[in-house]
């Protein structure tokens, strides 16, 4: 049986590679034959975590297509009609709602890895660019998403990030005017979101993350010792610290994937707003030009920059700081001068600097939720001041760090 089963396998293979003469060799570039090292831990689970969120995103966002109407007389009430009367509706949106703020969580610690090892070092700067890239069409993504459900927040949120670019010099109401399709955020404006959020923006998505891996895959993974695991191969040009992709980091993936989709079930199950983080209550109103919610914030992922925004009182110069505070890690691989790249063979003062950036940005982004008191917004200046001195001082900080020798091979750790 299993001999018929295997003979059937291997012709159908075979029909295939007849026919597509580059689907294995690429299959063995990128799975089998892509030799990572031997030493990824947890931080290495982000990346195809990151993958498969976008999947689900896909997936859930195309269901949700079925039945949602993208004008703003019928928005608000197709999506009530997809919580309500559609078949497990509630779950699809759930899971679409609840996968957004995952994305960026993922994303996050992705990115925070990157930090800490070193990743967008030489020769991984375009996989760190490209990265960025994502990270800034994944906010596009996110914020043209929020405005279809048109809520409340959907609403007066758009509101302020589109009167954001009216502080542009000479040319901002205009833009704003372009933006919008109109005097005010209407129909015209839901319409064009509509397409930017379900074609233009996942296939720049999609487009930049094969980019991003294929860029990865040409200079090789990056690893939590920061050791370059090219330089020792064996006679057939094997590095002896890497291990083949497939089988031994799908299956890692697959522990990953598994236990990452328990607490996503338990959100979607048990507290799928995550009181108000993830879904705001101010969205289950339907959006009403004539009346401002108290507080419009943003989605807890943009809160950091949004409390970096309100922090400055002159406009010009608030957007400015948010958007450089963005635009500033695109920068990151020419501003760390370390000889070194992870933070294992780095000193005292590299792990000082990163651990107060990780809670300056945290606490940034729970001021950006709060209402904005004279205390609070001095407490976000002086974060934010922080936030620009880490990196605008990293040229000079990590070159005068203590470093420890990077030994040739991955070494063997208690
Ligand atoms: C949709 C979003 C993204 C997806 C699907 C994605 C996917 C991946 C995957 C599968 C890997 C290899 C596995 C791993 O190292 O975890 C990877 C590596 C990497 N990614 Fe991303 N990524 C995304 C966003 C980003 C962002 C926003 C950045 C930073 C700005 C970034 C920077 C990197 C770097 C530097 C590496 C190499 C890490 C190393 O070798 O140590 N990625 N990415």
């Amino acid at each position: 049986m299993s001999n018929v089963i295997e003979k059937t396998t291997r012709s159908v293979v075979d029909w295939f590679n007849a026919r597509t003469p580059g689907l294995m060799p690429a299959y063995r570039k990128h799975m089998s034959e892509y030799y990572a090292p031997k030493n990824f831990n947890f931080w290495y689970y982000f990346g195809s975590l990151a993958m498969l969120v976008l999947v689900n995103q896909i997936v859930t966002g195309i269901w949700l297509t079925m039945n949602y109407k993208p004008s703003a007389a019928e928005a608000f009430a197709s999506v009530e009609y997809i919580m309500r009367d559609v078949e497990w509706g509630w779950l699809i949106r759930y899971m679409h709602s609840t996968g957004a703020s995952m994305f960026f969580i993922v994303v996050y610690l992705h990115m925070f890895r990157g930090l800490i090892y070193g990743s967008y070092q030489k020769p991984r700067e375009l996989v760190w660019l490209l990265g960025m890239c994502i990270f800034l069409a994944l906010m596009a993504e996110a914020f043209f998403g929020y405005v279809l459900p048109w809520g409340q927040m959907s609403y007066w949120g758009a509101q302020v990030i589109i009167n954001l670019f009216g502080a542009v010099p000479i040319v901002g109401p205009e833009l704003t005017e372009w933006i919008r399709g109109d005097y005010l955020i209407s129909d015209a404006t839901l319409n064009r979101f509509f397409a930017l959020h379900v074609v233009a923006l996942p296939l720049v998505i999609l487009l930049l993350v094969v980019l991003h891996l294929g860029a990865l895959h040409e200079v090789g993974s990056n690893n939590p010792e920061g050791v370059d695991i090219k330089k020792v191969k064996d006679d057939k040009g094997v590095p002896l610290d890497g291990i083949p992709f497939h089988p031994y980091y799908t299956v890692k993936d697959i522990f990953g994937v598994g236990f990452f989709l328990i607490i996503c079930a338990f959100i979607l199950f048990f507290e799928p707003t995550m009181g108000g983080l993830f879904l705001e209550y101010d969205n289950f109103l339907e959006a009403d030009p004539m009346v401002t919610p108290a507080h419009i914030k943003p989605v807890w992922y943009f809160t950091p920059f949004y409390a970096m925004l309100r922090a400055i009182p002159d406009k010009f110069f608030g957007v400015a700081t948010m958007g450089g505070a963005v635009i500033i890690l695109f920068f990151l691989p020419w501003l760390d001068r370390s000889p070194v790249r992870s933070i294992r063979y780095r000193g005292l003062l590299t792990k000082v600097m990163i651990a107060l950036f990780v809670v300056s940005f945290v606490v940034l982004g729970w001021l950006g939720m709060q209402s904005g008191s004279t205390v609070q917004s001095w407490v976000a200046r002086a974060l934010t001041f922080y936030y620009f001195a880490f990196f605008i001082t990293m040229p000079i900080w990590t070159r005068i760090d203590a470093t420890k020798p990077v030994p040739q091979r991955v070494p063997e750790h208690d």
